[in-house]
C-alpha cells in the first residue's frame, strides 16, 4: 500500500521519523533556535510545540528548564514523544482547532505547517497560535519555501544506506500549482526481514510575502524573517526560513 501524508498523516511513518529522520531535523534547528528564540526566553517560559512530531525538540526544551507542552495532529507520533519526552503534555488537536487563550510566553513550530495546504486554514493557524500566546509571547516558526523547493525538489534523487535501513527519495514541485511531493520509499529491517514503506509526503508551497502578510494579520508586527543560508549564513539551505514575532 502507498501511504501520503495528505490522507494518511505521518502515522505510517512515525517509526521511522522517529529514528532517522527526527535527530537531523533536530540539528538543522538548533543552531537558529539558539540565535533567535532562547535569549528572549524567561527561565520559567511556558512553551507550545505546534505539530511536534516526535518531541525531539520538545525534550530539548524540557532540558533547558522550560515547561512545555506539544501538539500533533498524528497519534502515533505523539506516541513517540510521550515516550521521548515524559515529563511533558501532548495533545491531539490539528493547529487549525488550537484553543488556548494567552497561555504560553513562547510558541515554536519547526517543519509542520507547509502540510497545511491552503492559506485560509494558515490564517487560521496563525490566529491560533496569537490567540494562544500572553502579551509579549514570542513565535519562532520555520517554514521551508519556494527557493529551498526550487534547490532540493527539482525531480532530485536521494539515496541512503545502512545497516538496518534503505531509503530512495524522489522530490519533484509543481511551481504552478504550488504543491511539492516527495516520493520516500524504504527498506526497514525487522526480525530479519526487509520490510518495505512507500510514502510521499505533500507540501503547499507558500512565499515569504505570503508568510508575512498571513502573521501581519493575526496580529503580530515587526515580523524578523530569517533565512538559514542568506540570513543567519549557518547553512546551504536556502528557503528554510525563520519568522520571529512578538504579541504586542
Ligand atoms: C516534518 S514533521 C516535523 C515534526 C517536528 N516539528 C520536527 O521538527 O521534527 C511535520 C509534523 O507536523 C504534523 N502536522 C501536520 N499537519 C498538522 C496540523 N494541521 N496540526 C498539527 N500538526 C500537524 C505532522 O503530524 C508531523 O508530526
Amino acid at each position: 500500500m502507498k501511504f501520503n501524508t495528505a490522507e494518511h498523516g505521518y502515522d505510517p511513518i512515525a517509526k521511522i521519523y522517529n529514528e532517522k529522520v527526527a535527530a537531523q531535523c533536530f540539528k538543522n534547528y538548533l543552531p537558529a533556535m539558539e540565535k533567535l528564540l532562547l535569549p528572549h526566553l524567561d527561565s520559567e517560559a511556558n512553551l507550545l510545540d505546534v505539530g511536534c512530531g516526535t518531541g525531539q525538540l520538545v525534550k530539548y526544551l524540557i532540558t533547558k528548564g522550560y515547561k512545555v507542552t506539544g501538539i500533533d495532529i498524528s497519534e502515533a507520533m505523539l506516541n513517540y514523544a510521550r515516550m521521548n519526552a515524559p515529563e511533558a503534555e501532548f495533545f491531539m488537536v490539528s493547529a487549525v482547532d488550537l484553543d488556548f487563550t494567552s497561555t504560553f510566553d513562547g510558541i515554536v513550530s519547526t517543519g509542520a505547517l507547509s502540510h497545511i495546504m491552503n492559506i485560509e486554514e494558515i490564517n487560521r493557524v496563525a490566529q491560533n497560535i496569537y490567540k494562544a500566546l500572553k502579551k509579549n509571547g514570542i513565535l519562532f516558526l520555520n517554514m521551508f519555501l519556494e527557493e529551498m523547493y526550487q534547490q532540493y525538489w527539482s525531480d532530485n534523487f536521494y539515496f541512503e544506506k545502512n545497516d538496518d535501513h534503505v531509503s530512495i527519495t524522489h522530490t519533484t514541485h509543481d511551481a504552478i500549482e504550488k504543491i511539492a511531493k516527495c516520493n520516500l520509499t524504504t527498506f526497514s529491517l525487522v526480525e530479519d526481514r526487509w520490510k518495505r514503506l512507500d510514502m510521499t509526503f505533500i507540501d503547499k508551497i507558500y512565499t515569504r510575502n505570503e508568510i508575512q502578510l498571513v502573521l501581519e494579520k493575526a496580529g503580530f508586527k515587526e515580523i524578523g524573517i530569517f533565512d538559514e543560508k542568506h540570513d543567519l549564513k549557518i547553512s546551504e539551505m536556502a528557503g528554510s526560513t525563520y519568522f520571529v514575532c512578538h504579541k504586542m
